[in-house]
Formats: structure tokens, C-alpha cells, sequence
């Protein structure tokens, strides 16, 4: 049953593009839908041809601009290279035509996917009582199915009211109010699980350090002193009575 559907969808395919002058070779190779599956820092590679003979320049559009291309890279074939790709060439669309004829056109898509970017581990510091906050970077095409926080080797528990995590499609923050060395000092781990590129992780070793005093030091010094010399003065004025009475 397998081997006779090949030359069915083989005999299609022929039917397909025989309407079209234009074809579009690619590497990696386009679906029957016309997607090019490739991850960041790939090259595509993308050739245009045209059965046509005669008055046959070809045009390539990125979107709907126009590619510049080089003389002796329109006639009959030309040939795009994107390399790497990036970001940006997510759903871009690259279209192939014959000058002499717009009506005949050809796209494919690009189907761009990448990992979440977590990769380097964070040293944070932070002061007793003060605000901690973690966020690790998690935007991925196809998205992260999931994420988890790990604090040391155990996930954070939501229900103990110490932590407050909020994720959307970019981002996971991990932070509460105010720190405890007790309760938070130790190693987080954001862990983003990628339904095509698998599990990444991200490590941020959390330190708590001793409250610093915030109040200016120097007019409570000066307060001090103050305080300080007029009680000796009391003394000193008392000393006379104090003196006298002992006579
Ligand atoms: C343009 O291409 C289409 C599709 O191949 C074809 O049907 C049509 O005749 C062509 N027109 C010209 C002017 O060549
Ligand atoms: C792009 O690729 C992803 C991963 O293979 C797939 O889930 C998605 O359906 C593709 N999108 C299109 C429009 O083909
Ligand atoms: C996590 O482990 C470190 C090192 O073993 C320890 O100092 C810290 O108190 C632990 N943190 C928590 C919240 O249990």
C-alpha cells in the first residue's frame, strides 16, 4: 500500500508544478506546503528557475521587497543564500517570478524555530528584607511547553506563600517581598522545557547579606554628641549641689 502511493504523490507533484514555469529548489527542502524548516544560524539556500527560454529574468521578492541581485544570477535560474539565518526571517516570505511574467509566481515560507536563550548562570546578591527577583528569558519558537523553579534541587512551592512566580511568552519571574536568609538564600533554577529543543536550564545562586543601615550616619553622630555633652553639663551643674550637700 506505501509503495504504490509514491508514484501518486509523485504524478501529483508533476501535475502541480507543471502549470508554473517557476520552480523553487531548496536546501533544507520545502514541504508540500511550501515550508522551509530551519533553526537560527542555519544557511537556506533557494534556487528560482523557469522552463522559459526566451526574456527570462527572474525576480525575487523578500515579503515585498525587491532582492538586489547580481548580473549573471537572473537569467533562466538565480539563487538566494541566507546565511545565517535570523530572527527576523521568521515567516519570511520569498517569492520567484519571471519579469516578463508577474502572474506567474512562487513562494516559500521560512519556519523558523530556536531554543530559549538561557544559558549563562547569574551570582545575585542580595540584602536581608530587601526584594528578590529572577527572570530568565524564555521566548522559543515552537514556544516552552513548561517552566519550573528549582530551589535548591527542590521545585518552589507556590503554597507556602513565600515566592510568586509570573510567566507569560518572553519571560518567567521568580521574586518575593522580602528576603529571609533562612528561606530564600541558595541555588534557583529556571527550567524551560521545549517541546522540540528539550530541556534548558538557567542557574542563579542567591546570596543574603546582612541589612546595611540606611539612616545617614554623620547628624546621628552629631545627635549623639549633643545628647552626650548636656548630660555631662547636668552633671557637672548637679556635681556643685551634690558637693555641697555632702559637707
Ligand atoms: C504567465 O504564466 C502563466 C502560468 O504559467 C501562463 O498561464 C500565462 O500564459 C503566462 N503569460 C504570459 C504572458 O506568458
Ligand atoms: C513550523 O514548524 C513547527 C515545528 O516543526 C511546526 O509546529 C509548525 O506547524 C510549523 N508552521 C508551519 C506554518 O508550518
Ligand atoms: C540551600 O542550600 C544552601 C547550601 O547547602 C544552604 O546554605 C541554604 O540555606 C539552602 N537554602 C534553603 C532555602 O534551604
Amino acid at each position: 500500500m506505501k509503495f504504490m502511493l509514491i508514484p501518486v504523490l509523485f504524478s501529483l507533484f508533476l501535475h502541480c508544478t507543471s502549470q508554473s514555469a517557476i520552480t523553487i529548489e531548496s536546501t533544507p527542502a520545502a514541504n508540500a506546503d511550501g515550508f522551509i524548516h530551519a533553526s537560527l544560524q542555519d544557511t537556506v539556500s533557494l534556487t528560482c528557475k523557469t522552463d522559459i527560454i526566451e526574456d527570462n529574468e527572474l525576480v525575487w521578492l523578500r515579503n515585498d521587497a525587491v532582492v538586489s541581485l547580481q548580473e549573471g544570477n537572473k537569467q533562466g535560474q538565480s539563487k538566494l543564500c541566507i546565511s545565517p539565518v535570523i530572527l527576523e526571517d521568521t515567516e519570511a516570505t520569498f517569492t520567484c517570478y519571471q519579469r516578463s511574467n508577474i502572474s506567474d509566481k512562487v513562494s516559500v515560507v521560512l519556519n523558523i524555530t530556536y531554543p530559549p536563550a538561557l544559558t549563562e548562570s547569574e551570582q545575585v546578591t542580595v540584602e536581608e528584607e530587601a526584594t528578590l527577583a529572577l527572570q530568565c528569558n524564555i521566548k522559543a519558537l515552537p514556544p516552552v511547553s513548561s517552566v519550573t523553579w528549582i530551589l535548591n534541587g527542590t521545585k518552589v512551592d507556590l503554597g507556602t506563600g513565600l515566592f510568586t512566580i509570573t510567566t507569560d511568552t518572553f519571560t518567567s519571574k521568580l521574586s518575593t517581598e522580602k528576603v529571609h536568609r533562612l528561606l530564600h538564600e541558595g541555588l534557583y533554577q529556571c527550567i524551560a522545557d521545549s517541546p522540540m529543543y528539550g530541556i534548558h536550564t538557567m542557574d542563579f545562586k542567591v546570596t543574603v547579606t546582612a541589612k546595611t543601615l540606611k539612616f545617614p550616619l554623620f547628624p546621628m553622630i552629631a545627635g549623639i554628641v549633643v545628647v552626650c555633652l548636656t548630660a555631662i553639663l547636668a552633671v557637672v551643674s548637679r556635681w556643685k549641689k551634690i558637693t555641697k550637700c555632702c559637707k
